[in-house]
């Protein structure tokens, strides 16, 4: 039983290019040359390597252009070889299977956007900016990398918005200053900022501590952020409503290693709380969010979950799958 069916299919890769130091910019297109799914700014893909792992990228082409998407890959020498693999050895011309387009990250309409990116995390605000740009409402790039040298678009960017884009270069000294810069973010303009956890956890931080709405700040994160203990240290049970089954998750596993092993086919992907391909609705009790996608307010809300992290703040859950 799939219950949350995204497509799966198979790319080719029809295009790499170096477009900084230790960035590839990936060019896919359908195997067999049909549209490609559509998506909004924001959205991201699971890449399944033919060497077993699933990673994802956030789509950083034009979303009107269904012939082709473009993921950009950063090499991670401390990563679970995702990344080294498509550095080192994917070449053009091969195929892979993709699943896909999924966004938590939604570009909402303001009347003014404030982007903010370190790094790799510049890739799902490019979509964003550019629609802002064709849509003509205002927006500001702030940008952090190591050095201008490991920044992808940089020199695009800063050459076609002088005006609008700032770049703060670490090996150069520079440092973006997130609480003046956010000091002087207008009223109503919308913030939307990704980056490594240090950035998202100083964005939140310097926004919590100006008091701003619910809502302003987007993040999306590349990394799990820190979730602390669980609220329930013992077991709990999961009532797994469509499927007729109650079972006991133990406090070392996941609701999603527990529903797996019962043979429910649940979808998932990073299994750590940051892709929200897991996402499962709640029918009752409380739940200990510890996931990285979903926003305190839908947290808040109670109606979905991500299995693969999130637990129960409850003896009983009741989940519809
Ligand atoms: S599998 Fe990625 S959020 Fe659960």
């Amino acid at each position: 039983m799939n219950l949350h069916p995204l497509p799966a299919f198979d790319v080719v890769v029809t295009g790499r290019a170096e477009i900084a130091s230790d960035i590839v910019l990936l060019t896919l297109e359908r195997a067999g040359g049909e549209a490609l799914p559509s998506w909004s700014p924001g959205a991201h893909i699971d890449l399944m390597l033919p060497n077993g792992i699933e990673r994802q990228y956030s789509l950083c082409s034009d979303p009107a252009d269904t012939a082709r998407w473009s993921v950009a890959v950063l090499r991670e020498a401390a990563g679970r070889g995702g990344s080294e693999y498509v550095h080192s050895t994917l070449a053009v011309g091969e195929t892979l299977r993709v699943r896909g387009p999924l966004n938590h990250f939604a570009f909402d309409t303001a009347p003014e956007y404030a982007f903010v990116a370190g790094g790799i995390g510049i890739t799902p605000l490019l979509p964003m900016i550019r629609a802002a740009e064709a849509a003509g409402v205002p927006w500001t790039l702030d940008y952090a990398g190591r050095s201008e040298g490991s920044m992808a678009f940089v020199r695009e960017l800063r050459s076609d918005h002088p005006l609008q884009v700032s770049v703060y270069s670490s090996e150069a000294g520079e440092r973006l200053a997130l609480d003046e810069r956010f000091a002087s973010v207008a009223a109503g303009a919308l913030v939307y900022c990704c980056g490594p956890s240090r950035l998202l956890d100083a964005a939140q931080a310097v926004a919590d501590g100006s008091g701003w709405p619910a809502g302003r700040l987007h993040l999306e994160r590349f990394e799990a952020k820190a979730a602390g203990a669980p609220v329930l240290a013992d077991a709990f049970d999961v009532e797994l409503e469509l499927s007729g089954m109650t079972l006991t998750v133990p406090p070392e596993r996941s609701i999603l290693d527990v529903v797996e092993e019962a043979g429910v086919l649940v979808l998932s992907s990073c299994r750590e709380g940051t892709c929200g391909t897991c996402e499962t609705p709640v029918v009752s009790g409380e739940v200990d969010h510890r996931d990285s996608v979903l926003t305190p307010e839908e947290q808040a809300d109670n109606e979905v979950m991500m299995i693969c992290v999130s637990r129960a703040a409850c003896p009983r859950l009741v989940l519809e799958l």
